[in-house]
């Protein structure tokens, strides 16, 4: 997914984990790099497994931080600046720290004229993030707002990590916050 298109967050569970950056730990170390070295002989080239390989780093440490990144560029041979511009061009990437909990709301044309502001507004309340793109206080919640989440048909639908949630209202906001600690 390209820039100013919605990307699908990271995590189990339904949420990221928001992992300050540790480069004394190494990412790829264990069982995260048996996971990538499995995944090599299914690419032309080690290089091509640029996209998965920063997945596994965001997971690891819930956002692509300057240490996460380096680490990547060293396992698979490529320039730090090849990868940055990678991650800087997919909105799935996080290039800053984001809340365990990463609300994406679509607000396109449809789901706009259905009352998706309405909801975002909702959600930025009951969140505590106040704000697009800002993390709560409590560490648990960033909202976003992207385009087509391809649920036109039952507005508004949000993605809190890897959930998908149709017909979000208003009212049911509080409802499914509470699952999401
Ligand atoms: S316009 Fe909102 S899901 Fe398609």
């Amino acid at each position: 997914m390209t820039a100013g298109t919605a990307g699908v967050g990271a995590g189990e569970g339904g949420g990221v984990e928001a992992h300050h950056d540790a480069p004394h730990v190494p990412i790829f170390a264990g069982k995260v790099k048996e996971r990538l070295d499995a995944l090599f002989p299914k690419y032309p080239t080690k290089q091509a497994c640029l996209l998965p390989a920063l997945w596994m780093a965001q997971e690891a440490r819930g956002w692509i931080s300057p240490g996460a990144l380096t680490e990547v560029a060293a396992v698979l041979g490529l320039t730090p600046a090849y990868v940055r511009g990678v991650v800087t061009f997919y909105t799935m990437y996080h290039t800053h720290p984001v809340g365990r909990h990463f609300i994406q709301v679509c607000t396109t044309s449809p789901c706009h004229l259905c009352g998706s502001d309405d909801v975002l507004t909702a959600l930025l309340r009951e969140t505590g993030c106040g704000e697009l793109g800002a993390t709560s206080a409590d560490g648990r919640f960033t909202v976003i707002e992207v385009e087509c989440l391809g649920a036109c048909g039952f507005p508004t639908p949000i993605l809190i990590g890897d959930d998908f949630i149709e017909s979000v209202t208003p009212e049911r906001i509080s409802g499914i916050l509470q699952g999401y600690k």
